[in-house]
């Protein structure tokens, strides 16, 4: 207890200088909880407003992926480039050193292999167990248009309610199926029946054509996911193109850790997501760093 001799008398009272209010400077996320804001502002660079995901989850569906078979020896070195790390709680626990405090994104849905339906996903990480973790965020897969589309909502919806309850947001990934077009209208469908059921924040695929569309009637921030390995100036093109049309960051796997430099990589995909720059200077960037070794 503060000792309570020789008290000074308070007088720093600054009457006359309004307390701000500011908002939060996260689209649609000013009314969610302290804790919430907190996490998010975690993931989501205050400054910039948006985020560099690295996103290492790919394992919980399809075990080994290329770039991925050691996670300790040629992920966690990128780890001071990115913003989040998207990963699963197995390779949290078993190779993270937990004095690591970049914010966790914990892949929460799961139950299907590439073998059989994917669609066919479970909750997979009870909430103590984020809580336990101090994960910033979960993300569930969403199936919409899938053949267990109902139950993939549903298992969103679950997380959502728990999170809630506990200051946790959640990440919904839009998953397409293979005979599923993707095209605008897909996305859109998708990503705003995701926030319009509560997800904090929405994971999707950039299209070409009509992107803007997607991002301007989700009410809640997007990011993309990087899909297949394309070549590092077209990523770096995509994922400018997709600041450009309002995504607030990319939630970004294959296209980094597959590229031939990966942590020239993720540096120059910061480059863009955080500073707008070109993809050209992006790329000139990811060949300097490159040839630096
Ligand atoms: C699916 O496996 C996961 O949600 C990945 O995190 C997501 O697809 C992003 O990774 P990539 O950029 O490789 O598509």
């Amino acid at each position: 207890m503060a000792d309570l001799d020789g008290v000074k008398e308070a007088k720093n009272f600054h009457a006359g200088v309004p307390q701000q209010s500011d908002g939060f400077f996260l689209k649609g996320s000013n009314s969610l909880d302290w804790g919430m804001k907190n996490r998010l502002a975690r993931i989501f660079n205050p400054k910039s407003g948006n985020t560099v995901m690295l996103a290492v989850d790919h394992g919980y569906f399809q075990g080994p992926t290329t770039g991925l078979e050691r996670i300790d020896l040629d992920i966690l070195p990128l780890v001071p480039y990115a913003d989040t790390l998207m990963l699963t709680r197995g390779i949290l626990r078993s190779v993270v050193p937990p004095s690591m405090t970049l914010p966790i994104v914990i892949r929460a849905s799961g139950g299907s292999s590439i073998l059989k339906e994917l669609s066919n996903e479970e909750i997979a990480v009870a909430i103590d167990d984020s809580i336990r973790m101090n994960v910033s965020a979960m993300a569930v897969q969403v199936f919409i248009g899938g053949e267990y589309e109902k139950q993939s909502i549903h298992n969103m919806t679950r997380l959502i309610d728990q999170g809630i309850r506990a200051g946790i947001p959640t990440l919904a990934v839009t998953a397409v199926g293979k005979d599923m077009a993707r095209d605008a209208r897909y996305f859109r469908l998708a990503t705003r029946i995701c926030a319009e059921l509560g997800a904090h924040y929405v994971k999707t695929y950039y299209i070409e054509d009509g992107f803007e569309t997607v991002t301007s009637c989700c009410p809640v921030p997007i990011v993309i996911a990087g899909g297949k390995k394309i070549p590092e100036f077209d990523a770096l093109t995509m994922a400018y193109n997709a600041i450009q049309k309002g995504a607030n960051g990319v939630d970004m796997g294959r296209n980094i850790f597959q590229s031939e430099s990966p942590k020239a990589m993720i540096q120059a995909v910061g480059a863009v997501v955080h500073n707008n720059e070109t993809p050209e200077k992006a790329f000139q960037m990811y060949n300097d760093l490159k040839n630096q070794g």
